[in-house]
């Protein structure tokens, strides 16, 4: 018994303006026309598909907000009628330890403690989906041990943004974690890439929804309660029928704002990782999504209207207008009806700071 969950929020700050709190990462359009959520879906339903005994329902857990557009998307990716799809609508965002404690209630009241969750962030990219369901396998057997199980990204370089995992000497099938790093300093980034033996963590789980209640109730007290709590006022609201469970406002927003990284994976000593081989990337800055349009011979690139002159390593995201490049090199220009983005590819994860600012100066 799986359950893909789907979760579905925060404001993916680095792909402003095209990424805001009203339109976030998991619903930008990517060059062939689909979005992030959009493959996703696709993927759970691949997994499914590959798995026996599921029963077939992907649980999106989002803010109330994005319901409509998520249905949307869960329709166009073609799974409605051939999958049940069902929604834990979050009236605030609490980060992802709530997003999954949440979801966890939700998947034990309906299955039981036993079933598994399997964790898919709306937000990444994966080349191989064949090498991604045997990863899934794998990462299953072993959640059925009793382990929280993460998957592991050989790195190429040292990522501040991700999470790290140290794995054991002795990486057998079990493979044991000695520790989970949630976004190391760029020293001990290196220290890490340099020893040889750490992974990226994908931001994918694989876990029990009982143990991973356990878990949290031991590692994260704060987050089990204030989460436990709200599922007290939330399950009345779940019958056999319902697909859509608006999560108990006052309770949710009571409870403490912490990733699953921080609250979780960085404190248990039962997780296990699998080595994830089949082509992620997280799609987290303008850089990588540029990358998923071809280059012409000088390396520019465009989605929209562009005409490039004396060019180079330069990439043009326009949704309206035209937008000529003469004599530039390496900079990144994103125009949107209200909001135009000019900057160095070198800078590229500051543009979180443009979004700081501008909160600053609401
Ligand atoms: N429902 C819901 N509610 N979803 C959320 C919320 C929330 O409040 N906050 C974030 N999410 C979703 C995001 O949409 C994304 O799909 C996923 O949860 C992870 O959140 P991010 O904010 O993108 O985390 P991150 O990228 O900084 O770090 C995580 O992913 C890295 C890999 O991409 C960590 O797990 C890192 O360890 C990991 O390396
Ligand atoms: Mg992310």
């Amino acid at each position: 018994m799986l359950i893909p969950i789907i979760l579905s929020g925060g404001a993916g700050t680095r792909l402003w303006p095209v990424s805001r709190e009203g339109h976030p990462k998991p619903f930008i359009e990517l060059a062939d026309g689909e979005t992030l959520l959009h493959k996703t879906y696709r993927r759970a339903a691949s997994i499914l598909d590959a798995v026996e005994e599921a029963p077939r329902e992907i649980l999106t857990v989002t803010n109330r907000d994005h319901y409509f557009l998520s249905k949307d998307e869960f329709a166009r990716a073609g799974l409605e009628g051939r999958y049940r799809g069902t929604y834990l609508l979050e009236p605030v965002g609490r980060n992802t330890a709530a997003a999954v404690a949440l979801a966890a209630h939700a998947v034990a009241e309906r299955y039981g403690p036993e079933a598994l969750l399997l964790i898919l962030p709306a937000d990444h990219l994966i080349q191989d989906e064949a090498a991604f369901r045997r990863a899934v396998a794998h990462a299953a057997e072993l959640a059925r041990q009793r382990r929280l199980v993460t998957f592991g990204i050989v790195p190429d370089r040292p990522e501040t943004g991700y999470g790290y995992i140290e794995a054991s000497e002795a990486l057998g099938p079990g493979r044991t974690v000695v520790r989970f790093v949630e976004k190391p300093s760029l020293e001990r980034a290196e220290a890490y890439l340099a020893a040889g033996n750490f992974y990226w963590n994908a931001g994918m789980f694989c876990f029990q929804a009982g143990f991973l209640l356990e878990q949290m109730a031991r590692h994260a007290p704060e987050v089990a309660e204030a989460a436990a709590l709200c599922w007290e006022n939330t399950r009345g609201r779940m019958t056999p029928q319902t697909s859509m469970i608006e999560l108990d406002a006052e309770r949710f927003a009571g409870i403490p704002e912490i990733s699953i990284d921080y609250a979780l994976m960085e404190r248990s000593d039962a997780v296990a990782v699998v080595p994830a081989e089949f082509g992620w990337s997280d799609i987290g800055s303008w850089c990588a999504l540029s990358a998923l349009v071809p280059a012409d011979a000088a390396g520019n690139r465009a989605k929209g209207q562009a005409i490039f002159l004396d060019s180079r390593d330069t990439y043009v995201h326009s949704e309206d207008r035209l937008v000529a490049a003469l004599g530039v090199e390496g900079l990144v220009i994103v125009d949107t009806p209200d909001a135009l983005l000019v900057t160095h590819r070198d800078k590229a994860q500051d543009v979180k700071k443009v979004v700081a600012q501008l909160k600053e100066r609401d």
